[in-house]
């Protein structure tokens, strides 16, 4: 976690603020270890409600439930980008299909590609498709007031290093633990990770990368539905590709436009890949309930929970500012299999 960050945003409790409103700002109470800026190991403190959030490889933890959290992601905390390639194959191999191990190097794979294949001398040189979808977002988004951009969902951080170019202090949020290590390795000139080829064959990539801005950008674990952040304290939001994965995308939207700054824009985007494993069919936005008004249609229902009056849940703060409907993002399974979807991509600016 870098000083700079943690001065600047002053992040709060979120079991404070999510259960009594109170905005009770952590204080960083111990730090065990720190080089410079970076404060790599330490524990932040809520002293209101004595929640103690840990620093972990220089990665503040500040999640509702951190002791679930942490125990969930075991895998995560633990997992070496140092084995051997001959050892990481034969682990991959013991642990088998369906492990916590093989499904680690899955995501990992699927996102590091995704993010950083253009930068691979052996990968694909075309722009990353998240990276043409933040961009199709930026063009809509500027200009914003003064102050932070929060990336939600950054995964292995590429769009947040991107959003730096904007000159702005950026914020990348995510849960998985791993894919924000890799994206504070990316952010520091290396990007090392395995290439699903099929099955638990995987190709051991390792490159070096550039991003002069870099130190704008700083990785924290966070919740996308009940976020340490104040209120009204970030010029732009990112959410792409997130609504979907989360227990409850509608408290999603209500932290985007409890956070963004009056005048401040959100960029949200969206393929609707409902599944129950994610979120409870109840809680999908669209997707079911084809008889009623919208016909069960996604992108018809989010338009009307950012139309103020809309209906009785929409939400006040959003209005949206541009649309595109069918925006190209794909995600690689392996060699042989590579995924389409058409994002439902839209801006909206907090009034
Ligand atoms: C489909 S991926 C999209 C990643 C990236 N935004 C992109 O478009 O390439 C969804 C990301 O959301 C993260 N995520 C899932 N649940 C989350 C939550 N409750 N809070 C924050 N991030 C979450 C996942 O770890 C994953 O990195």
């Amino acid at each position: 976690m870098k000083q700079s960050h943690f001065d600047a945003i002053q992040p709060i409790c979120p079991v404070c603020r999510r259960d009594e409103q109170v905005e009770s700002r952590l204080k960083l109470n111990h730090i065990a270890a720190r080089s410079g800026n970076e404060i790599e190991a330490g524990v932040l403190l809520c002293e209101r409600c004595m929640r103690e959030y840990p620093i972990i490889d220089g990665i503040p933890v500040i999640v509702p439930d951190v002791r679930s959290h942490l125990s969930a992601s075991l895998i995560h905390i633990l997992w070496r980008d140092d084995l051997p390639d001959v050892i990481e194959s034969l682990l991959g191999d013991c642990c088998g299909p369906g492990s916590s191990f093989d499904l680690t190097r899955q995501y990992l794979s699927t996102y590091t590609w995704g993010h950083y294949h253009d930068l691979d001398p052996e990968g694909d040189p075309d722009q990353p498709a998240v990276v043409a979808a933040l961009q199709r977002g930026l063009d809509h988004a500027q200009p914003a007031p003064e102050g932070i951009v929060v990336d939600v969902g950054c995964s292995v951080g590429r769009t947040s290093l991107e959003l730096a170019k904007t000159g702005r202090m950026v914020l990348g949020l995510d849960v998985n633990l791993s894919m924000l290590r890799l994206a504070r390795q990316a952010a520091r000139g290396e990007v090392r990770y395995g290439l699903r080829q099929g099955g638990l064959v995987y190709e051991p990539r390792r490159f070096a990368v550039d991003f002069p801005d870099a130190a704008r950008v700083d990785f924290w674990a966070a919740d996308a539905t009940c976020l340490p952040l104040r209120s009204g304290s970030a010029a732009m939001m990112s959410s792409l590709n997130v609504l979907d994965c989360l227990q409850s995308p509608y408290d999603h939207l209500t932290e985007l436009a409890r956070i963004t700054a009056t005048g401040g824009r959100v960029m949200l985007g969206c393929p609707y890949d409902w599944s129950p494993a994610a979120t409870d069919a109840p809680q999908w936005i669209g997707g079911h309930s084809q008889r009623t008004k919208r016909g069960g249609d996604s992108a018809a229902s989010l338009r009307a929970l950012l139309t103020p009056g809309a209906q009785p849940n929409s939400i006040e703060r959003l209005h949206i500012l541009a649309e595109q409907g069918a925006v190209p993002w794909r995600v690689r399974v392996h060699a042989r299999s590579t995924m389409h979807y058409a994002l439902h991509l839209l801006v909206a600016e907090a009034r």
